[in-house]
């Protein structure tokens, strides 16, 4: 028998390895104005944070009930989840000392305690999108010391959550520096990102919580072409592909690293580029004569809209194969 025990922890906050998988979602970018309150904010939040025992089951149970009406999410089934993440300036506060006092240069410490805003210009951040842009995780704004993700199936739920979550922050003098909205577009766009293509179709799988196919040890059953990841590249403490344990502390064990970016997409501008791109392949008889924008497009993100790889259906983006659109069995290498 496989040994999924990861299902079972209680000690690994959900959305690390279980995601949330929700269709509202808002992130609170906190501050803690004041030690001993935020310490009491943090006892009392505790319980309501979800762990991957309890959102593993939900995942489960969901899918279950969804493949079971052919498709259809079940309303019946509906939950809110939190989950909590802290900066190096959010660990001192609270700790009142600092968690990694002597870092060496080129560590996960060393970037986590340098935090985003002293290293922009590695990552590309430069010009309009420099710190000084960012609105939060600035230096020379208020910091952020804490990132709270509040996540429902029902948008009633959220705002619920939502308030009670404000209350809980006013008084523990934690200030909310700034709320993203995490929510899935409206309508048609649903699951899909801004461009218009199916997200979330390639997640990698994960030792000791995907079960391996029999047929194909390493890849996950029933999703061909997901691999399974060991678990250190994910939670901290399991180990990793080099087999190698951790350099971090034996507090961060069972933690992970929660990454925020907030970045734009231009949609007017890049469907225009793709105007642009295929009248010029058109006229260098590059392309097809019959290729549009779609096709085009389409080979740019290596899928159609519906999620359907280019590599198995290079002509249209709809197969008569409902698994067509989450097909992971590809190589982006054979597009056409
Ligand atoms: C505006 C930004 C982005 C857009 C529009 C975008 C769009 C997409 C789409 C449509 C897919 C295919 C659907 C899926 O497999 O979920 C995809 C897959 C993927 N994206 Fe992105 N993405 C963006 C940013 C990123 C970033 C920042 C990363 C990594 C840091 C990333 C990593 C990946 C990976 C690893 C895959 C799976 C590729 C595979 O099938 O092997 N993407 N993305």
């Amino acid at each position: 028998m496989t040994d999924l025990a990861l299902r079972e922890s209680t000690e690994i906050q959900g959305d690390v390895l279980a995601g949330f998988k929700k269709d509202h979602a808002q992130l609170l970018f906190l501050k803690f104005d004041d030690a001993t309150r935020a310490r009491t904010w943090l006892r009392r939040l505790k319980p309501r944070i979800a762990t991957t025992r309890q959102v593993a089951a939900f995942n489960a149970a969901f899918s279950e009930a969804r493949r079971n009406t052919g498709g259809d999410d079940p309303r019946a089934l509906h939950a809110v989840w939190r989950s909590v993440s802290f900066t190096h300036g959010g660990i001192r506060t609270l700790t009142g000392k600092d968690p990694f006092p002597d870092t060496v240069e080129g560590t996960t410490q060393h970037a986590f305690k340098q935090g985003s805003a002293v290293r922009a210009g590695m990552l590309g951040d430069t010009g309009d999108d420099s710190p000084e842009n960012w609105l939060f995780g600035d230096s020379n704004a208020q910091p952020v010391h804490a990132v709270l993700t509040v996540a429902a199936d029902k948008v009633e739920d959220l705002r619920e959550a939502l308030a009670q979550e404000r209350q809980e922050a006013s008084v523990h003098k934690v200030v909310i520096v700034f709320e993203q909205d995490g929510g899935t577009l409206a309508g048609d766009r649903r699951g899909k990102e801004h461009f218009g293509f199916k997200d979330g179709i390639s997640e990698p799988a994960v030792e000791g919580f995907d079960l391996p196919d029999p047929e194909n040890p390493g890849w996950k059953k029933g999703s061909p072409g997901t691999r399974i990841i060991p678990a250190g590249e994910f939670v901290i403490g399991e180990e990793t592909v080099e087999g190698t344990p951790s350099d971090l502390p034996d507090w961060a064990k069972n933690g992970s690293f929660h990454v925020v970016r907030r970045p734009g997409q231009d949609v007017p501008g890049w469907w225009a580029q793709i105007g642009a791109r295929l009248k010029e392949l058109k006229s260098a008889k590059a392309v097809p004569p019959e290729a549009t924008a779609e096709w085009l497009a389409a080979r740019m993100v290596g899928r159609w809209r519906s999620g359907t790889p280019v590599a198995k259906c290079p002509h249209a983006g709809m197969s008569s194969d409902p698994e067509a659109a989450t097909d992971n069995n590809i190589s982006y290498a054979n597009d056409l």
